[in-house]
């Protein structure tokens, strides 16, 4: 099981932490990973001015967009699931 933590403190949320939420969860829908991926809200990791911040795993990025968790699926969640990149 493979952890994301969306960020959903105030800072976060001001820069779009809500859109990164929708499109994860229109990426585990659309991959069906239900059972492998779970999604969590978080208030704070402390890069508040490098918001959105979020955790994959270990793992913590930050200015994550709508856009750009497309791309952090594809280069981070799908290595760590499936353990190829
Ligand atoms: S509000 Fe997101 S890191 Fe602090």
């Amino acid at each position: 099981m493979l952890v994301i933590q969306v960020c959903v403190g105030s800072s976060c949320f001001l820069r779009g932490s809500k859109n990164v939420i929708a499109e994860i969860e229109n990426l585990i829908e659309h991959y069906q990973l239900d059972d492998i991926v779970t999604l969590k809200g978080n208030f704070c990791f402390e890069r508040c001015s490098d918001g959105v911040t979020v955790k994959i795993g270990e793992k913590v990025f930050t200015k994550v967009t709508g856009e750009s968790i497309v791309d952090l699926f594809e280069n981070e969640v799908f290595p760590a699931i499936y353990g190829v990149k």
